[in-house]
């Protein structure tokens, strides 16, 4: 048995694994996948890096190109939907919510103090997803010869997905019987928890 008897130490669990994962690049809930859905229904998964959580775990941080078609989804009215799954703690993670961008004063201090090679992501010439003739970076030709300078203009793609968590879904795995649990939150509020089938 798992031996979770309350739904506050189960979350905490989860919630731990947020925070030590938020940035770790070598642990397991640093790269969930990221979910939203377009307006033809088709879900669309891809893996992300979790960059922060807020100290209450209600608030993820993933960084994005604005033209991505995940961003084209939020903006359509998607929400976002993480899954994160811990192979060592045998713990899942489905949890979401409303998504926006964070201030652009936000964007503007993480894209400063960005390297030039984490900047790659931002500063394709093409939005993310565009046909290109041949296999190839979609950087600027000279990307290799700029100064970090030089690749200012990828800030304006540059955006902070700021997802604020209304529902949550814990799965512990255990051979001597899984557990689960379902919540929901509402905006400002705490969470409210159930014991679910697993
Ligand atoms: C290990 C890994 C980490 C990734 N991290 C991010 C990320 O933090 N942000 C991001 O926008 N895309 C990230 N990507 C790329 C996405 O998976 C995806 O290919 C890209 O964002 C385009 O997705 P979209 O067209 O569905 O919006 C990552 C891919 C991999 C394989």
């Amino acid at each position: 048995m798992s031996g979770w008897i309350k739904h506050s130490d189960f979350w905490q669990a989860a919630a731990d694994l947020l925070r030590r994962g938020a940035g770790a690049s070598a642990h397991p809930f640093a790269l969930p996948t990221l979910c939203t859905v377009g307006p033809t229904c088709v879900p669309r998964p891809r893996k992300v890096v979790l960059r922060a959580v807020n100290s209450d775990t209600t608030m993820l941080r993933t960084y994005t190109d604005r033209r991505s078609v995940k961003a084209t989804h939020l903006k359509e009215g998607s929400e976002a939907s993480y899954v994160f799954w811990d192979p060592n703690q045998q713990l899942q993670l489905m949890t979401g919510g409303p998504t926006s961008w964070a201030s652009e004063e936000e964007a503007d201090a993480v894209f400063a103090g960005l390297p030039k090679h984490g900047r790659k992501a931002y500063a394709t010439e093409a939005a993310p997803g565009t046909p290109l003739p041949s296999p190839g970076s979609g950087l600027p030709p000279d990307w290799e010869e700029r100064d970090k300078e030089a690749t200012d203009f990828a800030r304006d793609h540059f955006g902070i997905l700021v997802t604020t968590l209304r529902w949550a879904d814990v799965l512990h795995l255990d051979r001597g019987g899984n557990t689960r649990m379902a919540g929901t939150r509402p905006l400002n509020g705490d969470w409210t928890w159930e014991w679910v089938v697993p």
